[in-house]
């Protein structure tokens, strides 16, 4: 079948085709169309995402993206002369783009101008993220499956990272991606800058969290400590540049590694920002290589307790598999430290893989979505009705 994705639940717009078949113990991928429109240089001028600005961007985008998306596909077909709207059409798309109000000519125009693509369903992100951003994806799906006769499969953005590391970068064979093969129980840990979890993957979309954090998500936590340093939103490549030229500077600085012994799962990151804080009050010249220990003892004491925690699931629940998903997993020596822990003698004997997502695929896409979203309809055969379909906020997975 033929998925039509959409996310739009942070700061990424993003919208994909992909045709998927096969079970879920051997799906089969193609990817026709993969389109994103980031909004990173809109909200690094205030420093993080707000809400409605995110909102605005999302309707913005949206429909151009669409129609690159479905140009990619070779989907898209002009009609030779538009085809208007009945009064009773417009009045229905009015009234579900009622809360999209800057949706509703584009869509209009789309619509009366392009051919119905060749596409069997619609899947969308319906959380965890932030609801007017969702709102907008939600809406637009909505639409479209009304005015198209689509089904619509509403899509959790974690199990989305949970299966993006699923495919292998830049394999492709017959035209379908090559995918790694996850054996289970496989436990995920998702850092992204809304989200620290650890998940018990049980199967596909069978998930158990048994942690997360109590304060602050760790991209949250890089973000904010580049801004103490003056860098640029999003703060996580910064950290992650200068705490590299840090590591072959002499330490001087050490940080708390939080909750590193607690019995649980959870994270807590909000104290070690502050530790941060204070170091750099206590500084009295606070020059680039300063800046560059200080990244790099950051760096160190939140991969440590990531590693920590994963390793105590992995060994708790004896799982076969590790899986890094989320824009934090874009991190270079996060990756390179959970390398060698499953490198290490102990975990080889066990036979745990690694698999973390191709730089595209951690932080924020829609192919993530499309993946989730035929894994969710293989399990549940369920199709919304787009009546029921609203934005979650706090959705959790499992
Ligand atoms: O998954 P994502 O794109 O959006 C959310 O769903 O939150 O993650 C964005 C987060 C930001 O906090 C950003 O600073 C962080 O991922 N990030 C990184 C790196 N690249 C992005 N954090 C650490 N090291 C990186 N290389
Ligand atoms: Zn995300």
């Amino acid at each position: 079948m033929r998925i039509l994705s959409i996310e739009t639940s942070c700061d990424e717009t993003a919208i994909s085709i992909i045709d998927a078949s096969g079970n879920i113990k051997k799906p089969k991928f193609s990817i026709l169309a993969d389109a994103v429109a980031s909004q990173i240089s809109i909200h690094a001028q205030y420093g993080g995402v707000f809400p409605m600005m995110a909102k605005r961007e999302h309707s913005k985008n949206i429909v151009p993206l669409f129609k690159k998306s479905l140009s990619q596909a070779k989907l898209l077909i002009h009609f030779k002369k538009s085809s208007p709207l009945t009064e009773k059409q417009e009045k229905e798309i009015r009234k579900i783009l009622d809360r999209e109000q800057e949706l509703i000519e584009p869509f209009i125009e789309l619509v009366t101008t392009i051919k119905k693509p060749k596409v069997n369903a619609i899947a969308v992100t319906e959380g965890p993220g932030l609801e007017p951003a969702l709102w907008v994806g939600i809406n637009f799906a909505k639409a479209l499956s009304h005015f198209w006769k689509l089904p619509v499969i509403p899509t959790n953005h974690m199990e989305g990272h949970i299966v993006s590391g699923l495919i292998i970068d830049g394999a492709i064979e017959n035209g379908s991606q090559k995918l790694n093969k996850i054996e289970f129980p496989a436990i995920a840990l998702l850092i992204s800058g809304g989200h620290t979890q650890i998940v018990l993957v049980k199967d596909f979309m069978q998930y158990k969290i048994m942690g997360e954090t109590r304060d602050d998500a760790v991209g949250e936590a890089f973000d904010k400590v580049a801004r103490m340093m003056g860098l640029p939103y999003p703060g996580g490549p910064e950290i992650s540049r200068l705490a590299k030229e840090g590591r072959v500077l002499p330490s001087t600085f050490t940080l708390p590694r939080p909750m590193l012994h607690t019995p649980d799962y959870d994270f807590s990151f909000s104290g070690l920002k502050t530790a941060v804080l204070y170091t750099i009050q206590k500084i009295k010249t606070f020059d680039h290589e300063t800046k560059c220990r200080i990244a790099c003892e950051f760096e160190n004491a939140v991969t440590e307790v990531l590693i920590k925690k994963t390793a105590k699931a992995v060994e708790k629940y004896k799982a076969k598999t590790i899986l890094l998903g989320g824009g934090v997993a874009s991190n270079n020596f996060i990756k390179q430290k959970f390398g060698e822990l499953v490198d290490s003698e102990s975990y080889k004997e066990k036979k745990v893989k690694l698999y973390f997502p191709r730089k595209d695929l951690s932080t924020d896409n829609a192919i993530m979505i499309a993946m989730a979203g035929y894994f969710r309809l293989y399990r549940t055969k369920k199709r919304a009705s787009i009546k029921n379909l609203k934005a979650k906020g706090n959705l959790k997975v499992g």
